[in-house]
């Protein structure tokens, strides 16, 4: 089964080819740069950049496969959440392709897909527990197949990507930050008190992260040395041309004390479940905050305590991609799921419909 997945719920345009379970191409365009500019993601913007884009990596993608759009057996796209005019670009050129060819249309959870994209490098373990850390959700799930999520924590407030982002944002590094965050943390020991883990007296999985963000703000305040005089310094904070030990400790205490509540709470997650008699065989952590260092530590300690399998993504499949959406889109297909043309786009905030059209596949 040859899938094409594609990618257009935020600010990358992407697009992929999985066949029986390896991704065999893969094509995207990121518009991190434009919105840099704006210090956030500007959704008018974004749409037009994945219209203006989408038609020519689609081009490129056949190109590099050698393949011809007949060859397509499934035109996997992610439906949602995310930004609706960004969601409608995808939405529209696969809805093209299906209607143009004999491929079959299948809408995929932007934010299942994530977790499913470990799939494409190991065996995924089920019933598993997921932790998706993105720029836009904090969520826990029990997973117990691509077509079986249930939701049982989230965050209230910010996501943990958004805390990440809105941090670097406070130090004037460019957008979207985490990634220096990280960077700079593996220059120093956290200081584990100076930040307070929020939101964990409680026993539920639910998040919390905007005291967090209060906190980081007043520790900048009272250290305004720490605050990159401009952006275009960000290059020089790894070249050692200067003297970052004030940020690498703040970077590793913020890293450290965001690691440690997701940890508590998907160790909670687990001890829940197995509470309740569910067996859980593996852990699966995706999105783009699960390329943080800290936090894949953490994770691997949460395995080893319940001596369960780890599944975390390599760097390269944890932000969005379009390998994850062909992958999940396959696997979905492989159970008789599809939709017709009347999909929708669903906008962040929205719950996704269970609206699957179900080929009987014993006939
Ligand atoms: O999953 P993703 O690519 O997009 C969404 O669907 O949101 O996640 C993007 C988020 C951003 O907030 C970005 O700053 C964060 O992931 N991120 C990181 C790291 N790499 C990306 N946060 C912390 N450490 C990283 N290494
Ligand atoms: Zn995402």
């Amino acid at each position: 089964m040859l899938t094409l997945g594609i990618e257009t719920s935020c600010d990358e345009t992407a697009l992929a080819l999985v066949k029986d379970g390896k991704l065999l191409h893969s094509v995207m365009a990121t518009q991190i740069d434009i919105h840099a500019l704006f210090g956030g993601v500007v959704p008018e913007l974004a749409s037009r950049e994945h219209y203006r884009l989408i038609g020519r990596l689609y081009d490129e993608l056949l190109q590099q496969a050698g393949i011809t759009a007949g060859d397509i057996d499934v035109v996997a796209v992610s439906r949602g959440p995310g930004l609706l005019g960004s969601l409608l670009v995808g939405l529209g050129f696969a809805k093209g392709l299906v209607a143009a060819g004999r491929a079959r249309l299948v809408g995929v959870n932007h934010l299942h897909a994530h977790l499913l994209a470990p799939g494409l490098e190991e065996e995924l373990e089920f019933p598993a527990a997921g932790l998706l850390v993105s720029g836009g959700h904090t969520h826990v799930y029990r997973i117990c197949g691509p077509d079986d999520f249930t939701l049982l924590g989230r965050t209230l407030d910010d996501a943990a990507g958004e805390a990440f982002d809105k941090v670097a944002k406070m130090l004037n590094m460019p957008y979207p930050g985490g990634r220096f965050i990280d960077q700079l943390g593996r220059m120093a020991e956290p200081d584990s008190k100076l930040f307070t883990r929020p939101y964990i007296d409680n026993d539920n999985l639910d998040f919390s992260f905007s005291g967090l963000k209060t906190a980081v703000s007043l520790y900048i305040q009272k250290n305004p040395q720490l605050v990159l005089a401009s952006q275009d310094m960000a290059p020089r904070l790894f070249d050692g041309s200067m003297d970052v030990s004030g940020l690498a400790h703040l970077c590793a205490s913020f890293n450290h004390t965001v690691a440690e509540t997701l940890r508590i709470k998907v160790e909670r997650g687990i001890d829940q479940m197995q509470g309740r008699g569910e067996s859980v065989r593996s852990l699966i952590v995706a999105g783009g905050v699960a390329a943080n260092s800290r936090v894949r530590e953490a994770m691997k300690a949460v395995a080893q305590r319940f001596g369960i399998r780890l599944s975390l993504p390599s760097l390269f499949l944890c932000t969005d991609n379009g390998a994850m959406v062909a992958y999940a889109g396959e696997l979905l297909a492989q159970k008789g799921l599809s939709h017709g043309l009347d999909l929708d786009a669903i906008p962040r905030g929205q719950k996704i419909p269970d609206d699957y059209l179900r080929m009987d596949l014993n006939r």
